[in-house]
């Protein structure tokens, strides 16, 4: 039986491939799909053999990843419950989608993952392993046979497994790092400095404030500073930038898809950066009506990604709808990163909807003021009525209760 596991080169899936030869007989397919974490590919690829692996294969997914499935994301300013941007979210579709192209061209139905019984990872590879390969066998051997990490730990030594195990679960792509485990399962104590990779303290970030100019074309990062460059350079360098002053630290109390309430720490500082540029550009150009509707729009697809639910047709016309939405979304924003922050300074499009001569309190406006009277009769017409009654009926039972009730 041949078995096609989808291969990180961590502790998980290192004993997973041991495991799937000696408990099934298995012969083990390994696949390593590059979405931008810094690894080391060969020492991956070595590994994987060295413990047993028949084949191995290495796709580098990068490209794909950015155009499919982060460029979306920041079109849909996504973030999970307003703080996680989805990074790890984002990449499992993608990942399947490589792993079951594997399985499908060495002609085998038996997928292997790493994920735990008790995490989101479980949901967003077993449905979208059924989505894109529905006589697929999925076997999770840490969820189905019970894996503990100590248990694992065990077991690597005695067979000699490698393993570079720190204190911390991470998992990381172009999109942000997410942090799990060690001190931060205690959700009162403050994220030891240990943990941040790809941030600076806020507190020792350079004293002097970096202002940052970004352009959208439809909605999408084309250039910084004036220098044109694809959205995969744009993010390495605002997480090198932006990281560097400190932004894009996330500690956020979440709630996973199985319901329990955990802990996360996150580092995305181009993902805040470009989420937050964006979301002040739509704010420039869209109307109020198509801003309240996409805040729902938002809000809804970040909640189908994170729960797993990329291939679900809403989470797909949704990502129609704000694209849509986002066709005249261009135009430049002037940002400043300062300790920890990237604040919006200054928006410009050719699409504004911002209209000076409406706005101003000087003279040079051309808005008749005298409209202003009859539109507030106007809007409020329900509302005042309602008021009205609810004025009367309070007076009624103000006077019953002075008279005992006998009137
Ligand atoms: N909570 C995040 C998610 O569900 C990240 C999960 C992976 N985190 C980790 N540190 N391994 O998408």
């Amino acid at each position: 039986m041949k078995v096609v596991l989808a291969f990180s080169g961590g502790l998980d899936t290192s004993v997973i491939l041991r495991l799937l030869q000696e408990r099934m007989g298995a012969e083990v397919i390994t696949v390593t799909v590059d979405v931008g974490q810094k690894e080391d590919f060969n020492f991956i690829k070595e590994k994987a053999y060295a413990l047993g692996a028949l084949k191995h294969y290495y796709v580098d997914a990068k490209q794909e990843f950015v155009e499919k499935y982060v460029a979306p994301a920041v079109k849909a300013n996504a973030l999970y419950e307003g703080a996680y941007p989805l990074s790890t979210a984002l990449a499992r579709p993608l990942i399947v989608e490589k792993v079951v192209e594997v399985a499908l061209k060495e002609g085998t139905r038996y997928i292997a993952h790493g994920c735990t019984g008790k995490g989101n990872d479980q949901v967003r590879f077993d449905v979208a392993v059924k989505a894109l390969y529905p006589e697929a066998e999925i076997i999770a051997p840490v969820r189905e046979w019970g894996l503990t990490r100590d248990w694992e730990l065990k077991y690597a030594s005695e067979h000699g497994i490698p393993v570079s195990h720190g204190i911390y679960s991470i998992d990381e792509n172009l999109w942000g790092r997410s942090i799990e485990g060690g001190v931060l399962e205690d959700p009162y104590a403050e994220p030891p400095e240990e943990v941040f990779e790809w941030t600076t303290a806020p507190e020792i970030a350079p004293d002097t404030p970096e202002y940052l100019s970004i352009e959208f074309e439809e909605g999408i990062p084309v250039a910084v500073n004036g220098v044109k460059l694809p959205l995969t350079s744009i993010i390495s360098l605002l997480n090198a930038v932006a990281g560097k002053h400190g932004v894009g630290r996330i500690d956020h109390m979440e709630d996973r898809t199985v319901g329990i309430k955990s802990r996360e720490v996150y580092e995305a500082p181009a993902a805040i950066t470009l989420i937050k540029a964006h979301k002040d550009l739509e704010k420039l150009v869209l109307t109020k009506w198509e801003l309240m509707f996409k805040e729902l729009a938002d809000n809804t697809w970040s909640w189908l990604v994170y729960n797993g639910l990329w291939f679900e047709p809403l989470r797909e016309e949704l990502t129609e709808l704000i694209n849509l939405m986002n066709e005249g979304v261009e135009g430049e924003v002037k940002l400043k990163l300062f300790k920890g922050t990237a604040t919006v300074v200054g928006r410009a499009s050719p699409n504004a909807l911002y209209d000076l001569k409406l706005s101003s309190y000087e003279s040079i406006s051309s808005f008749d003021q005298s409209l202003g009277k009859g539109f507030t009769q106007l809007w409020g017409l329900q509302s005042t009525v309602a008021a009205a009654l609810r004025r009367k009926a309070k007076a009624k039972a103000v006077a019953l209760t002075c008279t005992g009730g006998n009137s």
